[in-house]
């Protein structure tokens, strides 16, 4: 299983101060020597983190590949056809929300999807969806185009009692599986962290690639970035 990391809270720590640093390109890069396999940033409507310019450093420096969580806005079209980042993965958003809350309703939302997904496959962009583990959900995605699904780890992130975490990863394993029958490749995030991540590794046949933002973070301000990814990259070994 692969680290794509998210530095979306580099960007809310600069702009505690509104300052210039720290600097989530430079963590980005740093990340990536590292070893991490991919940069994430969540490019919100409110701009609370990252910001339209810290998008734009990013596309020019980031050298693994650069994954651009967005909400499927008219907005968020235009810029993601400007910056062609490698992949858009579609989140749901709320502007009162803290973090992305739950996956995207790709039941409800079919019809505004579809022509959403393949305008961004006209300009050469994959785009994965974030959903629940939900084999209905799953197999929607694959209609729809998508080229990857992400599935929503935060309910496994708050078990606690060891039947409960067995079932989750199960239903986790079952989602992915079917993903990866129906030819979408399957990554995961939301919650994840140094302690959850020894269970969740047991899904590495099935999920190729985790995303991970807090957890990292969160050490990173207190030992480095580097350190903070290496410590996650050798759980997940
Ligand atoms: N994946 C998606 C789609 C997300 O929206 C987030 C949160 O920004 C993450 C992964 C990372 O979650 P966390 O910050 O809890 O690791």
């Amino acid at each position: 299983m692969q680290l794509a990391v998210n530095v979306d809270h580099i960007a809310t720590l600069r702009n505690a101060r509104k300052e210039q640093e720290p600097d989530p390109t430079t963590a980005a890069h740093l990340a990536e020597l590292a070893g991490a396999v991919g940069i994430v940033c969540h490019l919100r409507e409110d701009r609370r983190h990252i910001c339209d310019h810290d998008l734009l450093l990013l596309r020019k420096t980031v050298k693994t590949k650069l994954d651009l969580e967005m909400a499927a806005t008219e907005e968020m079209l235009r810029i993601a056809i400007q910056i062609k980042p490698d992949l858009v993965t579609l989140v749901p958003e709320r502007r009162e929300e803290l973090t992305t809350e739950g996956g995207l309703d790709v039941k409800a939302l079919h019809n505004a999807l579809a022509p959403f997904i393949a305008e961004l496959a006209r300009h050469e962009i994959p785009t994965s969806l974030f959903i629940e583990a939900d084999l209905e959900l799953v197999r929607l995605s694959a209609e729809l185009g998508a080229t990857h699904i992400e599935l929503h780890t935060g309910t496994y992130s708050r078990l606690r009692k060891a039947d409960e975490i067995q079932l989750e990863l199960l239903r986790l394993r079952k989602a992915a599986s079917l993903g990866r029958d129906l030819g979408l490749r399957v990554v995961a995030g939301h919650g994840l962290n140094y302690t959850n991540i020894i269970a969740f590794k047991s899904l590495s046949d099935v999920i190729e690639e985790v995303s991970i933002g807090h957890a990292i973070i969160a050490r990173a301000a207190l030992v480095g970035i580097d350190r903070a990814v290496r410590d996650m990259i050798e759980l997940l070994r």
